[in-house]
């Protein structure tokens, strides 16, 4: 049996485990199995991997991208870079490597948008600073598009929510990389100068269920070309996948 599971600590409304179940079924892998590992703490991860028969894989989500990092053997470049894991490998022997491919998901999912849109993107606004965050942040870089952070908390961006209401002119793209708007929590948004927007302007929202939230639909009504988190959601996963088949 090779087994692959998700870590995190609540998983009731795994993306996960339905994506790689139903990928099994039409590859026809019988003996493939993807479980949801749920543990309180990060300490209890060692027991568990290694409690596991077969595991070769592990998805990692909230709140453990960065925790997991001191338990791991090594990690890749996308990791390194990023600061955060979302995928494990198992080695054959026994050798866990930590992967990001979040970062890989935004980047791939923006380029495509960017080669769709008509009008330039030199210049974005990230909104909040957990785990997601910091992919978005390297893929960004890595890009040549320059950017700047707004987060609750001054202390840890370049703009408070309050603050951008000061500006006269907004950059190129924003990306919400915040929770706010999702399913059941659909009336939220984050509290930007939406009518500072116009044509000129692109907002990614990394949420992805409902498929068009408040933020995008404010976005839109400005003239703003929207794209929600799906396709990086979709990218991240068979990145996932390739990386534990290498
Ligand atoms: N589409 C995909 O493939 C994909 C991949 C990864 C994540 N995501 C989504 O991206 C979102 C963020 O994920 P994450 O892992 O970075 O989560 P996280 O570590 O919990 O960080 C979210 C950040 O959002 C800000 N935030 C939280 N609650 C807020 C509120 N009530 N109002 C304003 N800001 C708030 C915080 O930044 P400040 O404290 O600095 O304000 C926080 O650090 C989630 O919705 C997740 O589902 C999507």
């Amino acid at each position: 049996m090779k087994q692959f599971g998700l870590i995190g600590k609540t998983l009731s409304h795994s993306f996960s485990k339905k994506y790689f179940t139903e990928k099994f079924v039409q590859l026809v892998l019988k003996d493939h199995v993807f479980n949801l590992f749920e543990i309180p703490i990060i300490e209890d991860f060692p027991a568990l991997w290694q409690s596991k028969e077969g595991l070769v894989g592990m998805n990692v989500t909230i709140p453990y991208k960065e925790q997991i990092i001191p338990f791991l053997d090594a990690l890749d470049d996308s990791a390194q870079k990023v600061g955060a894991v979302n995928v494990i490998k198992i080695t054959n022997n026994k050798k866990l490597i930590g992967y990001n491919s979040d970062y890989y998901g935004f980047k791939t999912s923006l380029e495509y948008e960017i080669s769709n849109f008509k009008n330039d993107i030199h210049t974005a606004l990230i909104l909040g600073t957990g785990g997601a965050s910091k992919a978005v942040l390297v893929a960004l870089k890595d890009l040549n598009i320059d950017f700047k952070i707004v987060s609750r908390e001054k202390s840890k961006a370049d703009y408070t929510y309050e603050e951008l209401f000061k500006c006269t002119i907004l950059p190129h793209l924003i990306v919400n990389c915040s929770p706010l708007g999702t399913f059941p929590n659909i009336e939220e948004c984050p509290n930007i100068p939406y009518h500072l927007l116009s044509e000129k302007n692109m907002l990614f929202d990394l949420v992805y269920n409902p498929a068009e939230t408040l933020f995008m639909k404010n976005g839109k009504s400005y003239g703003a070309k929207t794209q929600n988190g799906l396709d990086m959601l979709h990218l991240q996963a068979e990145k996932a996948w390739e990386i534990w088949n290498e």
